[in-house]
């Protein structure tokens, strides 16, 4: 009893002060207020948790809560998304150019999945797999017994930035759906 209360009363102050510190500017203090785009799985729409706390650079920041990847066009993060898709073995079965192989090709603008052509659905799609053939790839999902195994949010956002450059759409079209 004593420990939920004390637990529940740390909770509380914790957000207020959340809300006092970054009151009034964008993306990133939306995000600390607790503002976020829920996640949902690809396989069949129900609630996906990713915890909060992975989200930790100002562009992860701006995508958990806004759904819109602050990498796209940025030729920065397009090379190194392009070093991390290589990285997490995404050209073995996607192609060296996201053109496709044994998995599909990953440019569009059409998809097994429609929700792919927006950003949230693909980091959805990559984050937690497919019912089709796709495992995993998000944190801890590789090897769950690993947590520090896997692509963060951060990786996937430039990944997607990389593939995105090979395609016509941007993926922040409809950010939030
Ligand atoms: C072991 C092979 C394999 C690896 C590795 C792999 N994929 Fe896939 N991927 C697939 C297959 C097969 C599908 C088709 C799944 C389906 O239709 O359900 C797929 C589907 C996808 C889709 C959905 C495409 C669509 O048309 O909707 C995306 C996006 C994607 N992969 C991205 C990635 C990224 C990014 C990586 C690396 C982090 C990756 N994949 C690694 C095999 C793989």
């Amino acid at each position: 009893m004593n420990y939920k209360l004390g637990l529940s009363v740390i909770l509380l102050a914790t957000g207020l002060s959340a809300c006092d510190k970054h009151a009034g500017t964008s993306g990133e203090s939306a995000a600390a207020s607790g503002e976020a785009i829920k996640f949902v799985k690809t396989q069949d729409g129900s609630p996906l948790e990713i915890k909060h706390e992975l989200f930790d650079t100002p562009a992860a920041k701006e995508f958990l809560a806004t759904g819109k990847n602050p990498y796209i066009g940025k030729d920065n993060a397009i090379a190194e998304g392009k070093k991390i898709f290589q990285l997490y073995s995404c050209t073995q079965c996607h192609g060296p150019e996201a053109g496709g192989q044994v998995g599909p090709a990953l440019t569009g603008p059409n998809y097994n999945y429609a929700k792919d052509a927006t950003n949230k659905g693909m980091f959805e799609t990559v984050w937690n797999g497919t019912n089709g053939g796709m495992g995993a790839k998000g944190k801890g999902l590789m090897d769950p017994s690993d947590p520090n195994n896997g692509i963060s949010p951060d990786e996937l956002l430039k990944v997607i930035a990389w593939i995105r450059s090979h395609g016509s759409l941007t993926g922040n079209e409809d950010a939030a759906s």
